[in-house]
């Protein structure tokens, strides 16, 4: 499918988006799964063959239904909402952008956005994302597969400081921390605390504990905030751009507006200037 035209009205667009997310999570209460749809469409990239990735293939009821996005329906009808009123935004941006927002009006980082992907309709087959089950050897195999790194790895699987575990759709139960709306650092609090009453930690999650690499940054990410905040924000980014190389597209659209714009005022300005002059002689004569 083709890139969209990243122009000033779809800027426009991607700002009414954002605005129309803020509300629909707010009324919904459900910042968590709209978190999970994002990175369950990015996280099936592989940057080898660079296949898959965030480019809303998952709206797709091939790839919708594989066993990992259990639930993920419900979120993908959330962005058919916004998607209906803005049907120039892509897919592949629209659940990006609503990553992003449903981290920030939980009260996380500001992520930079960048529009421009475009949407495909080629799934990928299932495997690629996570298993919950598993340790430290194979979260490196599927994020180095992404092209992503350790750093990244803990930082986002802070990601669960949002939202729980629905035994119906992962056979796991329970939120992470006390306040599973509140983008906080309380998962790798949590973390360090160990096994507590009605707290859920995945075999994954307990496996950043085990490799020291993994375990710096959980105790870096517990005791200061801030750190968190800041390298959250630049994985989730990187995230969210996997395989997209952000099109020039919009700065070209922009820059021929910018272009057409200042040779319209050249114009104009000549048109006045040489008036003038045209007076000044005339009234000289
Ligand atoms: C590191 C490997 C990861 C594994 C194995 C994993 C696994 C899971 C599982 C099993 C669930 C429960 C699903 C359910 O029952 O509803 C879940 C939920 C969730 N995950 Fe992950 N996840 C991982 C990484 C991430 C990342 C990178 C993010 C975002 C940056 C993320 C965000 C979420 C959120 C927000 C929920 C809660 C969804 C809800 O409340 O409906 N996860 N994850």
């Amino acid at each position: 499918m083709a890139f969209p035209v990243v122009d000033t009205e779809y800027l426009k667009e991607i700002d009414k988006a954002r605005r129309d997310l803020r509300a629909l999570i707010a009324s919904r209460n459900c910042a968590p799964i709209m978190l999970r749809l994002a990175w369950h469409d990015a996280g099936t990239y592989d940057a080898k063959t660079k296949t898959g990735g965030p480019n809303g293939s998952i709206r797709n009821e091939e790839e919708y239904s594989h066993g990992s996005n259990n639930g993920l329906k419900k979120a993908i009808d959330f962005c058919e909402e916004v998607k209906g009123k803005r049907p120039k935004i892509t897919y592949a941006d629209l659940y990006q952008l609503a990553g992003v927002v449903a981290v920030e009006v939980t009260g996380g980082p500001t992520i930079d956005f960048v529009p421009g992907r475009r949407d495909s309709n080629i799934c990928p087959r299932a495997g690629r994302l996570p298993d919950a089950n598993q340790g430290v050897p194979h979260l490196r195999d599927i994020f180095y597969r992404m092209g992503l790194s350790d750093k990244d790895i803990v930082a986002l699987s802070g990601g669960h400081t949002l939202g729980r575990a629905h035994p119906e759709r992962s056979g796991f139960d329970g939120p992470w921390t006390e306040e599973p709306l509140k983008f906080d650092n309380s998962y790798f609090v949590e973390l360090l605390k160990g096994d507590s009453e009605g707290l859920l930690k995945l075999p994954t999650d307990k496996a950043l504990l085990e490799d020291p690499e993994f375990r710096r940054y959980v105790e870096l990410y517990a005791r200061d905030e801030d750190a968190f905040f800041r390298d959250y924000a630049e994985s989730h980014k990187k995230l969210s751009e996997l395989g997209f190389v952000a099109t020039s597209k919009a700065k070209i659209k922009d820059g021929i507006i910018l272009a057409q714009s200042a040779v319209g005022v050249a114009v104009t300005a000549a048109v006045v200037i040489l008036g003038y002059l045209y007076e000044v002689r005339k009234r000289a004569k």
